[in-house]
């Protein structure tokens, strides 16, 4: 039997909560509310529907938002530009420069020039830095989205064998640092796999639990696990579906091979997107409180 992993529901038990604290801390307080700063340059349209999901999120919690969407091909330095306003606002709580962007823009750059306190994607080195070495700081979202989803679900990871497929920034190089650190939840030994990983079925034969997020539809068949593995699904693919030119959603995962061979799987959608945009309020909170703390 395999049990599916509801972020859907997840996700609205963290929203209470999170509401919850709000009204605690910065309502009853007559504290100005947390505060989202969102840039977004040119028209890619899985962007476009990230960023509105986020700023949907936004308006369902209840806490402000800016957004700022720049034209197509803007340069290096228009981007840069929104981000010191930013930065520079004390109105702001947290910002984040939606990925990926034109090819000519040095991403680099752009997460450099992000102030720490307000980099509520956790990229930025500073942030980055001191989540390896398990200090406080910004964690990325969708790494500690699963890592709740994980926790939530009473799923076991420390001592488990974790193979993280990717190794990207946003995905799978925090995950596989975050499960791998010496606190609870952590503890787990991690492999982590890429595109120049020779047999990677190898590794997810031997995996207790499989993180992948390489955004191949069906990359993952029953095949390649054991029985009983935890599989969390980070792909998402959009398919276009020509008969009525709406969109699906397909993740790594081939779902009717993994499922009933899984002990645990994360669907696509309704697993681990909701809980990213959750994690990203979260974080964004925490800025604020930061804020009030500090003040
Ligand atoms: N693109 C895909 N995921 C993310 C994310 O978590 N943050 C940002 N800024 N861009 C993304």
């Amino acid at each position: 039997m395999t049990k599916l992993l509801n972020g859907n529901q997840l996700s609205r038990e963290i929203r209470k909560e999170i509401s919850k604290k709000i009204d605690q801390d910065i309502r009853k307080k007559k504290k100005r509310l947390p505060h989202l700063g969102i840039i977004l340059s040119g028209n890619n349209s899985s962007s476009l529907t990230y960023v509105n999901s986020k700023i949907q999120e936004c308006k369902n919690i209840g806490i402000q938002y800016s957004l700022v969407h720049l034209p197509e091909y803007s340069s290096e330095q228009d981007i840069l530009k929104e981000i010191q306003k930013m930065n520079n606002n004390s109105l702001i709580d947290g910002l984040i420069v939606q990925l990926p962007l034109q090819k000519h823009i040095n991403e680099e750059n752009i997460i450099l020039s992000i102030n720490p306190k307000k980099d509520v994607d956790g990229f930025h080195p500073e942030n980055f830095g001191k989540m390896s070495l398990n200090m406080n700081a910004f964690f990325p979202a969708t790494a500690l989205g699963i890592l709740t989803l994980l926790e939530r679900n009473q799923i076991k990871i420390s001592g488990k064998h974790t193979v993280v497929v990717g190794r990207s920034r946003i995905v799978g190089r925090p995950i596989s640092i975050l499960m791998s650190r010496r606190q609870n939840p952590g503890n787990s030994t991690v492999t982590l796999t890429h595109s120049h990983t020779t047999n990677i079925e190898h590794y997810t034969k031997q995996a207790d639990i499989i993180i992948t997020a390489v955004g191949v539809p069906g990359f993952l068949k029953g095949k390649m696990i054991k029985k009983g593995a935890v599989i969390v699904d980070v792909g998402i693919t959009r398919i276009q579906n020509n008969e009525n030119k709406s969109f699906l959603i397909k993740g790594d995962v081939d779902f009717h091979s993994v499922y009933g061979k899984a002990s645990y799987l994360t669907p696509v959608p309704g697993g681990v997107g909701p809980m990213t945009r959750i994690m990203l309020i979260k974080n964004t909170l925490i800025a604020a409180l930061n804020r009030l703390n500090n003040s």
